[in-house]
């Protein structure tokens, strides 16, 4: 497939959706700066993804030590692929469990040519690729967010009025509380020795998931964005 280089369209996520109820795929903007392609199979990055991206970013930059990062749960590849453009002399992880959505995301890492960024196509229950070939410095993860107490709430349609169209692994946890992705990755960072996390979290299960972080020996050192629909949690191993 030839890359769609030089896309104008801005970021529009209400429209994205439209257009991709007649079209397979559409190329846009992003807020970043990168060219992306969304497809409807993959999830549609929204507001909190670019926060995160943000966010990120400046984490980077505070900790020059930051060398190898993991962004977990990569969907598009957006946040990868930005940091990977952002930070030449870093090196990436990506990761995901979706075929369709690791597929997408090496179509956007050549678009955007990028070359500091590895993809791995993680199994069932696994968030970091066991062969992920070193150390890590940063675990970045939207994971997916909704468990199933917030699925069987009346609110939920009124909530997610696009829940039919994202694919339902980028979405649901499968769990009552929203805190399975966030243990297992935190599990799984330990043979990588990880010193520092940087997680969205839905806040329907905010408080469940600061209480498994903070049983797991590590330390939350700052929660951003607390009022927002968005939520960050940096975390540092103790
Ligand atoms: C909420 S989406 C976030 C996508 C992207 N990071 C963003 O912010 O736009 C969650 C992603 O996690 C992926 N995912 C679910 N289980 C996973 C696993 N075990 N390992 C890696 N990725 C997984 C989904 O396929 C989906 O792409």
């Amino acid at each position: 497939m030839t890359p769609e280089k030089r896309p104008s369209t801005p970021f529009n996520r209400d429209q994205i959706f439209q257009v991709l109820e007649y079209k397979k795929q559409v190329t846009i903007l992003s807020p970043q700066h990168i060219s992306l392609t969304l497809r409807k199979n993959v999830f549609i990055p929204d507001e909190g993804t670019f926060k995160l991206i943000e966010q990120s970013g400046k984490l980077i930059r505070e900790h020059p030590t930051i060398t190898v990062i993991a962004d977990i749960g990569t969907g598009s590849g957006v946040i990868g692929i930005t940091l990977a453009k952002q930070f030449p002399h870093k090196t990436v992880y990506a990761y995901d469990i979706s075929t369709a959505a690791l597929k997408l995301a090496k179509l956007n890492a050549q678009q955007n040519e990028v070359t500091n960024l590895s993809l791995f196509h993680n199994q069932r229950g696994e968030w970091i690729h066991k062969h992920s070939p070193s150390s890590i410095d940063l675990v970045i993860a939207n994971p997916p967010f909704t468990d199933n107490r917030e699925h069987a709430s009346p609110t939920f349609a009124h909530n997610y009025p696009d829940y039919h169209l994202q694919p339902k692994q980028a979405i649901r946890t499968y769990d009552t509380y929203g805190t399975t992705p966030y243990k297992q990755i935190i599990r799984q960072a330990r043979r990588f020795q990880v010193p520092f996390f940087l997680f969205r979290c839905n806040p329907f299960s905010l408080d469940k998931v600061i209480k498994q972080i903070s049983s797991e020996e590590l330390t939350i050192t700052e929660i951003a964005a607390a009022n927002e629909p968005y939520i960050f949690l940096f975390v540092r191993t103790k």
